[in-house]
């Protein structure tokens, strides 16, 4: 069956890397049923990345997060979350670039913070991501930008 997440194109990617990206998704074989290019407002950021609330880098990433434009995706395959991660690689790009060289973030991402990419950790929490940041349930699996 058909599966959802969230994917976020970030504000260090937006500039350089969104086509090419795009571009990766398609050719990945995910759909992209919902897309939403937006700059997040602080309450948006810290709401969504509210289970890193105590980490001692969430201020940074908020900031980072409404830095610029971010595009919003909700994507479709089967397997969704899991082929979005392994897509994406490892959060820090440095470990990217030495154990999934072909990664997104190990081509794309700066560093720890500045990660290019987002996706949900599980169906979850890609649920109620998509949920929060689209406000309704998804259920076309149409793929807009063809
Ligand atoms: P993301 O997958 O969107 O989920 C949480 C984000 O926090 C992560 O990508 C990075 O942008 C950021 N992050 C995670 N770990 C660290 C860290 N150790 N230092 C700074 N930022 C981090």
């Amino acid at each position: 069956p058909k599966q959802q997440t969230l994917a976020i194109i970030k504000p260090d990617s937006m500039d350089e890397h969104r086509e090419e990206i795009l571009g990766e998704i398609r050719a990945g074989g995910f759909s992209i049923s919902r897309l939403k290019e937006t700059v997040l407002s602080r309450d948006t950021a810290e709401e969504f990345y509210r289970e890193h609330r105590d980490k001692p880098f969430f201020s940074q990433l908020v900031d980072f997060m409404c830095s610029g434009p971010c595009m919003l995706l909700v994507l479709t395959k089967e397997n969704a979350v899991e082929e979005w991660r392994s897509m994406m690689g490892p959060t820090d790009p440095g470990l990217a670039q030495v154990t999934a060289p072909g990664s997104l973030r190990a081509r794309f991402a700066l560093d720890i913070l500045h990660n290019s990419l987002h996706g949900s950790s599980n169906q979850e929490h890609a649920k109620e991501k998509i949920h929060f940041l689209f406000g309704d349930i998804i259920t076309s699996d149409r793929d807009l930008t063809s």
